[in-house]
């Protein structure tokens, strides 16, 4: 099987997470992709979403569904998305896709953060894929020294602007054995947006595309 494939599988294993009413938030990445034709294929209805992305929104919207600002939204049930690495302790690695920012305050409104991912992006520790820190273009340059200090190699997303008009650095070669205490520490550079680890508000169930199906971990 392709990893299209299995992500595909996991993205219409989403679709029994939707409720029935109310809010559904939005990730997104090539699995969000999958997950909101899914949507669109099988009729599902969807009242309102919030939306992680100028991308996903546009997406939500061409399939008539209401895309609302968060602003005017009180805490809500679900929160869908895609990860680039999540380890056994529900922690991830998000940002591929340079929308870290608005993933975090999304999550963080939601009750339940279902993560859809296929079997690639398991992991032991966290680290192997490069983590992506948004940071303000003015901040870059000492952000990146400090960074630096902290054990990584930061590397400037060529071309890459965010939705927040901000820059991303990618850190290399820099495993996360704490990933809450480095997600700390990160967040505490001044000029760092927000940094794509997802530990002090980590996936409360990890949805995983297997050749055998669609496998689940449930947070304890
Ligand atoms: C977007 O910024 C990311 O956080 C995505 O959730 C992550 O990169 C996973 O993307 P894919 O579903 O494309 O693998």
């Amino acid at each position: 099987m392709t990893q299209d494939e299995l992500k595909e599988m996991v993205a219409a294993e989403a679709l029994n997470y939707i409720p029935k009413d109310g809010i559904l938030g939005v990730g997104s990445g090539s699995t969000v992709v999958k997950f909101i034709q899914a949507i669109h294929r099988n009729h599902i209805k969807v009242d309102a979403a919030v939306s992680s992305s100028n991308k996903t929104t546009q997406m939500l919207q061409d399939i008539g569904i209401r895309v609302l600002d968060p602003n005017e939204c009180e805490p809500y049930a679900v929160y869908i998305d895609g990860a680039d690495e999540v380890n056994d302790s529900f922690d991830m690695i998000k940002g591929g896709g340079a929308c870290l920012t608005r993933e975090k305050i999304l999550a963080s409104m939601a009750e339940k953060f279902i993560c859809i991912v296929d079997k690639s992006k398991l992991v032991t520790t966290l680290g192997k894929f490069p983590l992506p820190v948004e940071v303000i273009p003015m901040a870059r340059g000492q952000v990146a020294r400090t960074l630096q200090a902290l054990g990584g190699r930061p590397v400037l997303r060529e071309g890459c602007i965010t939705d927040n008009g901000c820059e991303i650095l990618d850190v290399h070669d820099f495993m996360i054995p704490d990933p809450a205490s480095t997600e700390r520490a990160i967040n505490a550079i001044p000029g760092v947006v927000t940094v794509g680890l997802f530990a002090r508000r980590g996936a409360d169930v990890v949805l995983y595309a297997t050749e055998d199906g669609v496998q689940k971990k449930v947070r304890p």
